[in-house]
């Protein structure tokens, strides 16, 4: 497939949106600061905290998985048998998914859960973080996935 070009120009801290790419929702999320910097407190509890058995591009292995730190681009489909999980970016009680919920992603079909860079909680049917596609910037509004 051939590459796809996302505008995320007028993407508003906090907002996500989605684009197709190959058949698939690839999420642009952009993160607040607060959000990265949840992104530290809750490592102890991923299954691959450091990416190193998920499937991204080697200049995403970082704590945020992403190129422009604030940045999440992210394939949205579950590690484990492929549905597609909701967003829930809201932290804490507010989330109506209590106190402890940083902020991420809650699969509906056998309710692994994800952190706000796709990483995920240990003991959840989802092996593996979800998969981050190839991309880079082309501009500073202008992303190119594949
Ligand atoms: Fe997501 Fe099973 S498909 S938890």
């Amino acid at each position: 497939g051939a590459p796809v070009e996302a505008d995320v120009s007028r993407l508003l801290p906090g907002e996500m949106m989605t684009i197709e790419w190959r058949g698939k929702p690839v999420w642009i999320l952009r993160r607040t600061a607060e959000m990265l910097a949840g992104l530290a407190d809750h490592e102890d509890r991923l299954a691959d905290p450091d990416s190193t058995r998920s499937l991204q591009p080697g200049y995403t292995v970082n704590r945020q998985r992403s190129v422009e730190e604030a940045y999440l681009v992210v394939i949205g489909i579950c590690t484990h048998l492929g549905c597609s999980p909701s967003e829930k970016l809201q932290a804490g009680a507010a989330s109506g998914l209590g106190e402890d919920w940083p902020g991420g992603f809650l699969c509906p079909c056998h309710g692994s859960i994800f952190d706000l860079a796709g990483r995920v909680f240990r003991n959840q049917p989802a092996p593996t973080n979800l998969e981050i596609p190839p991309h880079r910037w082309l501009s500073a509004g202008t992303l190119v996935i594949g």
